[in-house]
């Protein structure tokens, strides 16, 4: 459609159909509640509307539909597949909107809320997700008067609220690229089409050297849109005559700036001003509408060649944000958003800086049941994540370069001033300083002169001290000889010395070597000596223990015999006692005989021999020495007694 039908067609609509004005109201008339499902209490995450797409003259010949809705229950619906291991399962979103629905449902279920806060300076997301030929780019991107599609309608709720807000000045700027086999193209300037993701911490993630086109009317935007569909790639397929073959992205920047200050705040911009600081500050939502290409079976398609790389490509996009989902919803560490240029650009749609509505179309049909559960199944994670959405605030770059432009060039006109004073001040400076210069040369050559007369005398003087010093060195040169003279002869007296001293010590060496060695023979002699001695004692010892052992072996004899000679002793004694009765008896019997024999009491003691110990004899008894004369006597007379 060209421009001018978008024009005369669009232009005047209030819903699908109905007449309003543009910009002076949005697109919006409310045909089902709007406070329904609007709020995002559920910690920012990810608002999920599933759509489902009527019946097309193809579907309608089979007229069976997998999906159940139930009008008491909005937001739920039930898939029914009886071929199925689990027949029938139950779905909940934050909107469910049957075949019947229009755009303005779909608009006022979860998008309007998103421009709502785009336009306080939040990051926005609408996206919409679905198998191909399911209503994605008729839900986004339709332009047909009678179903106006969410792009235009955000545009113009922008552009309406811009122009209602006294309080706020607003400038819009509009992108539009599309991802086409994992390229980057521009669809505003084609040429670009690899463009690079780069990502910083003012920006967040953006896509460097886009163009980003100012757009003040919703009719300029309709017009970049028609341009970049365009350049756009469709193509048809067999279940889509009209099949995008890209992800495509409309990204309307808009800047919101305060219209007034408050007399405080203009207090504080004086005070920044004089400081040279700017407090100008601006809030930058931005708003990414997302037009995804649709996940298609090949089977089903029928897509051969290209159109099969272009599918593939596409599938690979598409799991790969499923993947991130996934993660996202379980909260997953790692996310895979470097996975694909698509997941990317989303980065911040899913799960970062952004309020994001996740538009889910279906088709209804039952032949395109499985393909409906794996979107329902997508549509259920993406509830999951949550976001961290916050008002993107930042310096007023615009007005801060107005401030700056202006700062320097009232910079500029005190500098020329500056220069010409300084040019004149230079001038009057070069007068005083010849004067100055001729003055202080008159008074430097004065003093030159007598510098130089004190200098002359100061020569002289120094000149008779030359004199003096060197009549002393001459002095002191011949004192210096004589003493070298008397070093030298020193020195040979200290060498003279040094020898003598040297053969002395040698000679001392000598005599204490022979003193050591004399000294060392003695003591070897000292030694042996000590060692014969020694020797010597030990056999001494030897023959004392010996000696020792001798003596302690007669004294143990001499015990014996002793003990021998008591026994004799007593046996002695009793002899005599049996003797001296037999002289009683004998006397008793002979008187006579009696008187003339000598008593044995008599003769006791003088018979008795002396007692003597013969050690060479040891061995042999002890032996009674006495005169054998009386004892053989009185035995014989006993022996004559007892005859008689
Ligand atoms: N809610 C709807 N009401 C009426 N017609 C619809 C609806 N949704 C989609 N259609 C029609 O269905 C066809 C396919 O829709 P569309 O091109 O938007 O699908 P798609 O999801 O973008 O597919 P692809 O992924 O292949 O681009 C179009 O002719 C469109 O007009
Ligand atoms: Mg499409």
């Amino acid at each position: 459609m060209s421009k001018n039908a978008l024009k005369s067609n669009f232009s005047p609509l209030n819903s699908e159909g109905s007449p309003s004005r543009i910009p002076n109201s949005p697109i919006v008339t409310p045909s089902i509640n709007s406070n329904d499902n609007n709020d995002r209490t559920a910690n920012d995450r990810v608002k999920v509307i599933l759509r489902v797409r009527p019946p097309t003259a193809n579907d309608e010949r089979k007229r069976t539909s997998p999906l159940e809705f139930d009008p008491a229950k909005p937001n739920k619906l039930v898939l029914h597949r009886p071929d199925a291991p689990v027949t029938h399962t139950e779905f909940e979103f934050d909107r469910v909107l049957p075949p019947g629905a229009t755009q303005q449902d779909v608009y006022l279920s979860g998008v309007k809320d998103v421009v709502d806060d785009v336009l306080k300076g939040y990051n926005g997301t609408v996206m919409a997700y679905g198998q191909t030929g399911a209503g994605k780019t008729y839900t986004l991107g339709n332009i047909q008067p009678q179903a106006i599609g969410m792009i235009p309608r955000c545009a113009a709720e922008i552009f309406y609220q811009a122009s209602n807000d006294p309080f706020h000045t607003y400038s819009v700027s509009m992108s539009y690229i599309q991802i086409y086999m994992e390229l980057i193209q521009d669809l505003l300037n084609p040429q670009s089409d690899n463009l690079v993701i780069r990502e910083d911490s003012g920006n967040g993630v953006f896509v460097a050297g886009v163009q980003e086109v100012p757009v003040s009317s919703l009719e300029e935007c309709l017009h970049y849109l028609a341009v970049g569909e365009q350049n756009r790639a469709f193509a048809f397929t067999h279940l889509n005559a009209h099949s995008s073959r890209s992800h495509a992205v409309v990204m309307l920047t808009v800047v919101k700036r305060r219209r007034y200050l408050t007399p405080a705040e203009k207090q504080a911009e004086k005070k920044a001003e004089r400081e040279g600081v700017s407090t100008h500050k601006v809030k930058v939502g931005k708003l990414y509408l997302v037009d995804l290409a649709g996940s298609e079976r090949l089977k089903k398609s029928k897509s051969v060649g290209q159109r099969a790389t272009e599918a593939r490509s596409i599938n690979l996009s598409l799991t790969t944000l499923g993947m991130c989902i996934s993660a996202r919803a379980m909260d997953d560490k790692h996310v895979p958003f470097r996975d694909s240029k698509l997941t990317r650009l989303l980065q911040e749609s899913l799960g970062g800086n952004a309020k994001t509505t996740l538009l889910v179309n279906v088709a209804s049909a039952q032949e395109h049941a499985d393909e409906t559960m794996q979107s329902l199944s997508f549509a259920s994670r993406a509830m999951c994540v949550k976001n961290k959405p916050v008002v993107n605030e930042r310096v007023d770059y615009k007005i801060l370069h107005a401030e700056l432009q202006s700062r320097m060039d009232k910079e500029n006109d005190r500098a020329s001033h500056l220069e010409v004073a300084l040019s004149k001040k230079e001038e009057a400076l070069d007068d005083a300083m010849q004067a100055a210069v001729a003055n202080e040369k008159a008074r430097f050559e004065a003093i030159i002169a007598a510098l130089q007369r004190e200098n002359e005398q100061r020569v002289a003087h120094m000149h008779s001290e030359m004199e003096g010093v060197r009549e002393l060195a001459a002095h002191e040169q011949a004192h210096r000889n004589s003493l070298e003279k008397r070093i030298k002869e020193l020195e040979v007296e200290k060498a003279n010395m040094a020898e003598k001293h040297y053969n002395h010590v040698a000679m001392l060496n000598a005599q204490i070597a022979d003193l050591l060695e004399r000294q060392a023979e003695e003591a070897t002699a000292h030694r042996q000596a000590a060692q014969a001695a020694a020797l010597e004692m030990a056999s001494a010892e030897a023959t004392m223990a010996q000696k020792e052992a001798e003596n302690e072996r007669l004294r143990n004899e001499m015990g014996k015999m002793q003990q021998e000679m008591g026994v004799l002793a007593s046996a002695h004694k009793s002899t005599l006692a049996a003797l001296a009765k037999l002289r009683q008896s004998l006397e008793a019997a002979m008187p006579d005989a009696a008187a003339a024999a000598p008593t044995v009491d008599r003769q006791r003691s003088s018979d008795l021999p002396p007692l003597t110990y013969r050690p060479d004899q040891s061995r042999r008894a002890p032996v009674l020495r006495q005169s054998s004369e009386p004892v053989r006597s009185s035995a014989a007379a006993a022996a004559a007694a007892a005859a008689a």
